[in-house]
């Protein structure tokens, strides 16, 4: 019995017409450990029993069977319950130790499928920092919902169709170098792009141009089709690169252009069902039924060719077709919001039920040191010096905390791209923040590289100890360490609530807390000497251990033993 059951059966014995469920759903955590482990508010139970919730908060101590407890008293009109520390320190360690890297998982999503469109960068275009928070939320997100029994499918629908293919196929006809290109790709058809657009602000058939060479490639004419098959290919192996060096891999790669043959017959359908509108020319679908300030959604332009909208309503329905998804998110910048609201709101009026199932998550803006990004300009912060960069403070830091570690170049990768990766989820996703480097990749304050090294301090004490942990002898009974205990206790909630909230930043905040939970219990204790609980103290270290890389294994960060 988990110690939240212990608590609503105790409750349900004496609150005999209120619902269990009920029960459970009301209990919360108090303020602070002096207080209590558990509090159950007695409000709700007023109007009902036509009391003061002090008053019935003092009748159910009066009346509950203590016995499971270390006490049970009001406070207010609240009652809170001690849990029985012994007993409970040892379930929990015993738990922890056992099940290892599985503690915190549940089965709730029987491993239905959950499709999550993540990253998603433009061809031809460096990664920028967005597509980063896209990677690491989505990536996060996947972690967290396999820890919650669903199963789920990692799609990187690349931006590799659209106008822009065109514009970059008439720059490169006209004024590019295959040498050029093959030197270094992404950079030379990204100053392509950037010239095309300068050119065309002094001549504006330029744009006619590109928008024809997209016509051609949209019509399969194998030139146009060779040279966009080729810088795919290039940007591609450049994407792999960051993806490699974050640890992060895909199910899927089928980007845009994948639904070029699927395309007819979602136009055809939007026809049939009587949704598709001329207006100037193109063909839109009026979503004014739905919500009457709603833009409607563009399906084709007024050449015949297809959008971006287009290819997503395609996409939305060859992935339920493919996965019959429970849910199907789309990691995107909050930019993007009114495209998925549109997106969501074609599908309801062609008639499919599981459009409610389309969950734009979105996040706010990025800015590196005060400045803004776009690629438009050529302007960009390219992730792979950030990276670089993050590598170099961290190694800094290793060499002079820990000048005899072998593996430094290794361990500076963990904790540099760790750091990154860890700032951007510490923070409520659609919060905007700014990246300052230094700070992020500090050993201390609100870090990744912070958690990594209390882990990597607590594998020292393991390795110093120099013996396992007998799960037989766990009786721990001194108050310093209940407050680690009943945060470890609260990890399977925590990957919940995560889950719940779509929000890798639950995960991080709580590494956060239990990283200096234990900091502070490892300043204030002697934990390796040799008394009759030494034991205990070092299942308590390696099951902070086990929960600390876990939970950073659900970020996506690496937990060096050693730093
Ligand atoms: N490539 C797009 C961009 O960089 C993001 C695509 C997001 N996914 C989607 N299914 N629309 O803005």
């Amino acid at each position: 019995m988990t110690d939240k059951q212990a608590v609503v059966a105790a409750l349900a014995a004496v609150l005999p017409d209120v619902n269990r469920d009920e029960i459970e759903e009301k209990l919360e955590a108090p303020k602070s450990t002096d207080l209590g482990d558990i509090a159950f508010p007695a409000f709700f139970l007023a109007k009902a029993l036509h009391k003061a919730p002090q008053a019935i908060a003092s009748e159910i101590v009066e009346n509950i069977d203590q016995a499971n407890f270390e006490k049970v008293v009001a406070t207010g009109p609240y009652v809170n319950f001690f849990l029985d520390k012994v007993a409970t320190s040892k379930a929990t360690l015993h738990q922890i130790l056992t099940e290892e890297s599985d503690f915190g998982a549940n089965e709730d999503g029987q491993m239905r499928n959950v499709t999550i469109d993540m990253s998603s960068p433009n061809i031809a275009k460096p990664m920028s920092m967005g597509h980063l928070r896209s990677t690491v939320i989505g990536n996060s997100l996947a972690n967290i919902t396999a820890k919650n029994g669903y199963h789920p499918v990692k799609i990187n629908h690349l931006g590799d169709w659209g106008t822009q293919f065109g514009k970059l196929i008439y720059a490169y006809k006209t004024w590019g170098s295959e040498d050029e290109v093959k030197a270094d790709p992404i950079a030379t058809l990204l100053k392509y792009y950037v010239e095309f657009h300068e050119k065309a602000k002094e001549d504006e058939s330029l744009n006619d141009e590109g928008r024809a060479w997209f016509k051609k490639l949209e019509d399969g004419d194998p030139e146009a089709h060779e040279l966009w098959s080729w810088f795919r290919k290039e940007s591609l192996k450049e994407f792999t690169e960051i993806y490699d060096r974050l640890g992060i891999d895909f199910d899927s790669f089928n980007g845009e252009a994948f639904y070029n043959d699927k395309m007819d017959g979602v136009v055809d359908q939007l026809a049939q069902k009587g949704l598709l509108v001329k207006s100037q020319g193109a063909e839109i679908v009026d979503l004014s039924s739905i919500d009457e300030n709603l833009t409607p959604a563009m399906i084709k332009r007024s050449d015949g060719a297809t959008l971006y909208m287009t290819r997503d309503l395609a996409a939305a329905i060859y992935r339920k077709e493919t996965y019959d998804f429970v849910k199907s998110l789309y990691v995107v910048g909050g930019e993007q919001r009114e495209h998925f609201v549109q997106l969501k709101a074609v599908l309801s009026l062609m008639g499919e039920p599981w459009a409610d199932d389309i969950e734009h998550i979105s996040f706010g803006l990025i800015t590196f040191n005060g400045k803004k990004m776009s690629t438009r300009k050529g302007d960009v912060v390219l992730l792979k010096d950030v990276l670089d960069d993050a590598h170099e403070l961290a190694l800094a830091q290793i060499k002079e905390k820990n000048p005899d570690l072998a593996n430094k170049e290794e361990v500076a990768e963990e904790v540099g791209a760790g750091a990154v990766v860890f700032h951007d989820l510490m923070n409520d996703r659609t919060n905007n923040f700014d990246f300052n480097l230094e700070e992020v990749v500090r050993f201390e304050g609100d870090t990744g590289p912070y958690v990594q090294y209390t882990n990597a301090r607590a594998q020292s004490i393991l390795r110093k100890a120099g013996k396992g942990v007998n799960l037989d002898d766990l009786n721990l009974d001194d108050a310093a360490t209940w407050e680690i205990i009943s945060n470890l206790n609260n990890f399977p909630e925590v990957v919940r609530r995560a889950w719940a909230k779509r929000e890798p930043s639950v995960i991080a905040k709580y590494a956060l807390n239990l990283a200096r939970t234990f900091n502070k219990y490892y300043a204030n204790s002697k934990i390796l000497t040799e008394d009759d609980q030494l034991n205990a103290r070092l299942a308590l270290v390696s099951a902070v251990s086990v929960v600390l890389t876990e939970s950073l294994a659900l970020l996506g960060v690496k937990a060096p033993a050693e730093m």
